[in-house]
């Protein structure tokens, strides 16, 4: 049996051995921006999951950028350092290539950790100005933003440029710009929240244009071997918002501009929006984008099952499928869905005596 999961699969100039990915997942845990031992042990464990890449988590342009104070930035000579030596070190200890997602906050940032409680920091927390396409908040409870000015806007695509340059630096095979979740990028896509009457607001062609000036810069200073793609959101789950039809239009135009991929994920924009709880809720979505606007496609959201993952892949909805919780749950996901699906995943050679050596013998028993 040949498994269309583990086929490679050739993105701009670097072969993939899979089309399993790590979906980036924020770890809370940076200092001023700057990864630490705690990305250091996390990334080293996804670095021999089985996935073929493994996308860093969402990594700030700008301080005031960030959603919390433990998020990852690339907006420092330290920032870089520090990622620097962490990935270094993870790609030593595993097979995976290493993207990384370089977003804006937006109206999001200033927020407290997850553990602490979903809501924005509290005077005393150091909290800070966010800035979004208009100055409406979140959701209840959350920071007014103030709304973009042309230097802001000009700033921020400054911003994604340098943190490019710093990523390529780095090494990282692969870069992906946060245009979904309501981030700053999605918060001028979406008519939800950018209510601009300016050349960046209204009609779709406009409240595309920041997004799209920040892709193209940032792709005019990636070279065109090293992948560059974004998040998109595929809806939002709310009616007068973004929809699937959407999501393709946008993935054209990131097509024209040299993009190579996009991950179709969805939801975000509101507090009080819900995404569906289906398995695989993005999948059809993703379907369409690829379908309609011939961009590589991967598909994420509630992809929990190897045969699921297969069954996506195989029969053409995506070319590549991004797992997050499943891989905390199981960071050997990708060993145990190979031998679920008969195929093989390369494992550092401290392991080789687990896997197939272990499998045969205990199937007997
Ligand atoms: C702990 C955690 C952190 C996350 N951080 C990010 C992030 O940095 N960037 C992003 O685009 N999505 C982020 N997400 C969303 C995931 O990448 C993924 O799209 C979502 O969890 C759905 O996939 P799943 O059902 O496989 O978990 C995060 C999810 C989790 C669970």
């Amino acid at each position: 049996m040949s498994s269309a999961l583990f086929s490679p699969i050739k993105l701009a100039g670097i072969e993939l051995t899979n089309r399993l990915v790590v979906s980036p997942m924020c770890q809370y845990s940076a200092d001023d921006g700057c990864a630490n031992d705690w990305h250091l042990m996390h990334l080293g464990m996804l670095a021999h999951s089985g996935a073929s890449l493994v996308v860093v988590e969402a990594t700030h342009v700008e301080r005031a950028g960030r959603i919390t104070h433990g998020c990852l930035g690339l907006y420092s000579d330290d920032n870089e350092m520090a990622l620097g030596r962490v990935i270094a070190q993870a790609r030593r200890m595993g097979s995976a290539k290493f993207g990384i997602q370089l977003a804006h906050a937006g109206r999001k940032g200033s927020a407290q950790k997850p553990w602490d409680g979903v809501s924005a920091l509290k005077t005393g927390d150091d909290p800070w100005e966010t800035i979004a396409p208009s100055p409406i908040p979140f959701g209840e409870g959350w920071h007014t933003p103030r709304e973009a000015t042309e230097a802001d806007l000009e700033r921020v695509r400054d911003g994604f440029v340098n943190a490019a340059k710093r990523a390529l630096r780095i090494g990282f095979d692969a870069i992906e710009l946060h245009m979904a979740h309501g981030y700053l990028l999605h918060g001028f896509l979406s008519p939800l929240s950018n209510k601009r009457s300016d050349q960046y607001g209204g009609a779709f062609e406009n409240r595309l244009r920041f997004p799209l000036s920040v892709a193209r810069a940032v792709r005019a200073v990636v070279p065109r071997d090293v992948p560059l793609g974004a998040r998109i959101t595929g809806s939002d789950w709310r009616d007068g918002g973004l929809t699937p039809d959407d999501a393709v239009a946008l993935a054209k135009v990131l097509k024209a501009e040299g993009l190579d991929f996009v991950c179709v994920s969805s939801g975000g924009v509101a507090a009080d929006i819900r995404n569906p709880s289906e398995p695989g809720y993005n999948v059809p979505i993703a379907a369409k984008v690829k379908q309609e606007a011939g961009i590589a496609a991967r598909a994420v959201g509630l992809i929990v099952k190897p045969e699921q993952a297969e069954q996506i892949v195989g029969q053409g909805n995506a070319d590549m499928v991004a797992l997050a919780r499943g891989f905390l749950d199981d960071p050997h996901w990708g060993w145990h869905a190979a031998k679920t699906l008969g195929a093989d995943v390369q494992r550092p050679r401290q392991y080789l005596r687990a896997g197939p050596k272990l499998w045969a013998p205990a199937a007997k028993a």
